[in-house]
């Protein structure tokens, strides 16, 4: 089934934000992010772990990425992603996760957080 649907979201990624996976648009501020990341699973290569079904999904677990010694230690403890503790990371990632290797986005307010969160958590 996800793997149907990836075509599908690299489509609607491709339409920079008009179509509507999963019946929301991509906030704009999202577009800083796709330099690193993707919400295709199976996109291999990145700079950061892809963003796919991040609701629920364990710290540190994008198949196929190597992540720092910190967030694997977050998965060993089984810290998993929720909305508090996306917006945490998206205002600073070194809070949720102390000696990550990403830095804190720059210039994003307490609504781009807030639609970041929300739209990736529907992904
Ligand atoms: C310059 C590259 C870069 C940019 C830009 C970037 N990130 Fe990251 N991100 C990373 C890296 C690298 C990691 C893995 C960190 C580690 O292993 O310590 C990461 C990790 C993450 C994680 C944790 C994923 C997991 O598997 O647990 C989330 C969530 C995340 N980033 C969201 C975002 C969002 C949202 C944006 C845009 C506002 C963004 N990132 C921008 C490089 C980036």
């Amino acid at each position: 089934m996800r793997a149907a649907l990836a075509p599908l979201i690299i489509f609607g990624l491709a339409l920079s934000g008009a179509a509507q996976a999963e019946g929301q648009a991509a906030p704009a501020v999202f577009k800083a992010c796709q330099s690193c990341h993707s919400l295709d699973p199976a996109k291999a290569g990145m700079a950061g772990p892809h963003l796919a079904a991040l609701n629920g999904r364990a710290l540190g677990s994008a198949e196929g990425f190597d992540y720092s010694p910190a967030f694997k230690a977050a998965k060993a403890q089984g810290l998993v992603w929720d909305r508090e503790r996306l917006l945490g990371y998206l205002a600073d990632p070194d809070e949720i996760v102390p000696g990550g290797w990403m830095s804190p986005p720059a210039g994003l307010s307490t609504a781009d957080r807030a639609a970041l969160a929300d739209y990736l958590l529907k992904q």
